[in-house]
C-alpha cells in the first residue's frame, strides 16, 4: 500500500465548445494505511478526483504521486490501484473462487499461489463456505463481498471506492460498512471512500476531505470538521441535525457587542466581540448546533424563547422544530418531555457555541 499525494492538481473537461473545471487545485494527501472519505454534494469533483488517481482521466494540470513517485504518465494497469464500483460486475460462469482469483490468473501467478491468496481474503470477508458457487446462486451482500475480494486480491497500492453504498439500504448497509471497517484494520490498506453520506464517512474514516465545487474546502477528523468548520458549507455538511444559520448584524449595546437578527439578539463571547469590533465589519453569519441549544439552563447559557412547530421523537432524543420571528429553529431535546406544538419555551446557549462566519466568504471568523 502506498501513500497518495495529489499536489494543486486540476481538472478542466474541454467539449462542445464549453470547459467545465471540475477541480481546482486540489491540495491532499492520504498517507499510507489511511482511511480518507472526499464529501460533497453532487457534481462538487469527486469522481473526477478518483478516476484521475485510478488513471482514467487524466489531470490537466499538477501531480499525483504514488509513494513521492509521479503517476500521472502511468496507465491504470500500471498504477495498481484497485477501484470498486457499486455493481459487481462478477463473471457469471464462473465460481465465487475463480472470479476472486481472476485477476491473479491474468498475470500468471501460479494456481497453488492463487488459491492461498483467495482463501485468505475469504477467510477475512467470511465467504469461504460460498466460494464454490456461481454468482447467480449468491445474495446481494455476498456477491458484494467477493466482489471486495477480487478488487484486493492484488494487493493494490492504494483501494478505491466510489459511492459503493449508494443504493444499498437497511441491515445490509450497516454490515457492509462494517466489512470495509474491518478490511482496512486487517490489511492496513490506504482507502479512499466517496460518499455525499456524512455518516459513512463519519462511521469509516481517520479523516474527511469536504470538497465544494472542486475545491478542497477542509480535511481533518471529523471532530476538527464539527467543532472547527473552516466555513459555513463545512458546518452545514457535518452535524445531524443541520445547524442553524443566522444572518446577523453586528452593534454595540451598554458596552458590549451583541448579533442581531431581526428581533431574536444572540451573544458572542468577549473575545468574539473584540474581534468582529476590529475588523469594522457589521454583518455575518452566525451557526449554532441543535445539539447546543439546550432547553434547561446551565452555567454561563444565555437564553430566547422560541415557539414548537413540530416534535419528531429520535428515539432517546427528539428533534424540535421552533419558530422565532421569521427564523425556523430546530433544538434536541430530552425525549421525556411533554413538547407540543404551539407551546413557547425558552432555549439556552453558551456564548461560545455560536460559530460566526463572514457573511461574504463564508469562511470561520471566529
Ligand atoms: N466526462 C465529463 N465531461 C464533462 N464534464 C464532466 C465529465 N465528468 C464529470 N463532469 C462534470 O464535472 C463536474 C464534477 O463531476 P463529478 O466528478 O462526477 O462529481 P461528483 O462525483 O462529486 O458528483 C460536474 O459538473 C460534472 O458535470
Ligand atoms: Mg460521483
Amino acid at each position: 500500500m502506498a501513500e497518495v499525494r495529489l499536489a494543486r492538481v486540476n481538472k478542466v473537461y474541454e467539449g462542445r465548445g464549453q470547459q467545465v473545471h471540475a477541480v481546482r487545485d486540489l491540495d491532499l494527501v492520504v498517507e499510507n494505511g489511511e482511511f480518507v472519505s472526499i464529501v460533497g454534494p453532487s457534481g462538487c469533483g469527486k469522481s473526477t478526483t478518483l478516476r484521475m488517481i485510478v488513471g482514467l482521466e487524466q489531470a490537466t494540470s499538477g501531480e499525483i504521486l504514488f509513494d513521492g513517485a509521479m503517476v500521472n504518465e502511468l496507465d491504470p494497469q500500471a498504477r495498481n490501484v484497485a477501484m470498486a464500483f457499486e455493481n459487481y460486475a462478477l463473471y457469471p460462469n464462473f465460481s465465487a473462487e475463480e472470479n476472486i482469483g481472476f485477476p491473479l490468473e491474468a498475470r500468471g501467478i501460479p494456481k497453488q499461489e492463487r488459491r492461498r491468496r483467495v482463501r485468505a481474503l475469504a477467510e477475512l470477508l467470511q465467504i469461504e463456505n460460498i466460494l464454490h458457487q456461481h454468482p447467480n446462486t449468491l445474495s446481494g451482500g455476498q456477491k458484494q463481498r467477493v466482489s471486495l475480494a477480487r478488487a484486493l486480491i492484488r494487493e493494490p497500492a492504494a483501494f478505491i471506492l466510489d459511492e459503493v453504498l449508494g443504493h444499498v439500504d437497511g441491515h445490509l448497509r450497516f454490515q457492509m460498512l462494517f466489512d470495509l471497517k474491518r478490511l482496512h484494520q486487517s490489511l492496513d490498506s490506504t482507502m479512499i471512500f466517496v460518499t455525499h453520506d456524512q455518516m459513512e464517512a463519519i462511521a469509516l474514516s481517520d479523516r474527511i476531505a469536504v470538497l465544494h465545487q472542486g475545491r478542497l474546502v477542509q480535511c481533518g477528523t471529523r471532530d476538527e470538521l464539527y467543532d472547527t468548520p473552516a466555513t459555513r458549507f463545512v458546518a452545514d455538511f457535518v452535524g445531524e441535525p443541520p445547524t442553524n444559520f443566522f444572518e446577523v448584524r453586528f452593534a454595540e449595546e451598554g458596552g458590549q457587542g451583541v448579533l442581531h437578527a431581526d428581533d431574536l439578539t444572540l451573544q458572542p463571547t468577549p473575545e468574539m466581540a473584540a474581534l468582529m469590533r476590529s475588523r469594522g465589519d457589521g454583518r455575518y453569519v452566525v451557526g449554532i448546533r441543535p445539539q447546543n441549544l439546550l432547553c434547561t439552563p446551565r452555567a454561563g447559557t444565555i437564553s430566547f424563547d422560541a415557539t414548537i412547530d413540530i416534535h419528531e421523537y429520535l428515539g432517546e432524543r427528539s428533534i424540535l422544530t421552533l419558530r422565532r420571528g421569521r427564523h425556523s429553529i430546530q433544538a434536541l431535546a430530552s425525549a421525556e418531555g411533554a413538547w407540543a406544538p404551539g407551546d413557547e419555551i425558552t432555549l439556552n446557549y453558551r456564548p461560545r457555541d455560536i460559530m460566526v462566519f463572514d457573511a461574504e466568504t463564508e469562511a470561520l471568523v471566529a
